[in-house]
């Protein structure tokens, strides 16, 4: 039997802590992020800094943050965007009244808050419902309230930016309760968890980078499940599918992959 090492049993020690399987993302950039939160906070291998995260809870949610990475904007890629509302939304919309939308690994939020004001050019808000969901409870957190810095909001039309938002102190602006209505968070791990269904498209960006070669996999025929055929997944602009086909999926535009 292969001898574990010190982030081995890290990984096993955090999996039955929290059941999050680091194993299943790429250890390379995950061990070297991690050994430099340990050694920033002074530990000099991950046996003590487990032992002492399990009694901190400061420094359990920064180990959590530096996992996570939450790094999101409004409209991200917002040529992909179009795609979405030129063309997508309208071919749904031909054949439906509703959308039923998912954003898998959502973050702080901006990216349902998107999908929203895109539907709105299209549906009232009574009859938009967009669920959304991360494994990090602190990300959801900060979803819930919609608090932004106007960084994030680079990429929203300006028409948006006046219907949809309320400027604040500080460069802050604050999405609009009706936006936020439409939205359902909840904690959820994709790596463990089970997924509704029936799905006509669901956004996952920006997070599939960071798993192994077969976390992938399962997760492409995890998501191909819970579309409806015709349905769509439209992933991050680094996350392209090589063989669509191997997940019943045809590519319906760079990014997007329509599930036969
Ligand atoms: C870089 S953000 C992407 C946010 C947004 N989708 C975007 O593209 O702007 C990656 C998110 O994936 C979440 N995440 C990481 N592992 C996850 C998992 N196993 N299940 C659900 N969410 C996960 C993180 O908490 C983080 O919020």
């Amino acid at each position: 039997m292969a001898v574990l090492d010190d982030f081995d049993l890290f990984m096993e020690n955090i999996y039955k802590y929290t059941n999050i399987d680091l194993t299943k993302y790429k250890r390379p950039q995950m061990q070297r992020r991690l050994t430099a939160l340990r050694d920033k906070q002074g530990f000099k291998d991950f046996k003590s800094y487990f032992e002492a995260l399990q009694k901190d809870q400061n420094l359990f949610h920064e180990f959590l943050d530096r996992m996570t990475i939450n790094v999101s904007e409004f409209f991200r890629n917002p040529n992909r965007w179009e795609v979405v509302e030129k063309r997508l939304i309208p071919d749904v919309l031909k054949k439906q009244k509703k959308i039923k939308v998912w954003s898998a690994a959502c973050s702080t939020g901006e990216e349902p808050y998107t999908l929203v004001m895109i539907l709105n050019q299209f549906l009232p808000f009574h009859d938009i419902k967009v669920m959304a969901s991360d494994i990090d409870e602190g990300a959801i957190t900060r979803a819930k309230k919609g608090v932004y810095h106007q960084r994030s909001l680079q990429f929203v039309p300006p028409a948006y930016v006046n219907k949809y938002f309320k400027p604040l102190d500080n460069q802050q602006y604050a999405i609009s309760d009706e936006v936020k209505k439409c939205v359902t968070f909840k904690r959820h791990n994709l790596l463990e968890e089970p997924f509704d269904n029936d799905f006509d498209l669901i956004v996952c960006r920006n997070v599939i980078i960071y798993f192994t070669e077969q976390a992938k996999d399962l997760l492409y025929t995890k998501f191909s499940n819970a579309l409806k055929p015709g349905g769509v997944l439209f992933v991050g602009s680094t996350e392209q599918i090589f063989n669509p086909q191997s997940f019943r999926f045809t590519t319906y535009d760079t990014f997007f992959y329509q599930r036969v």
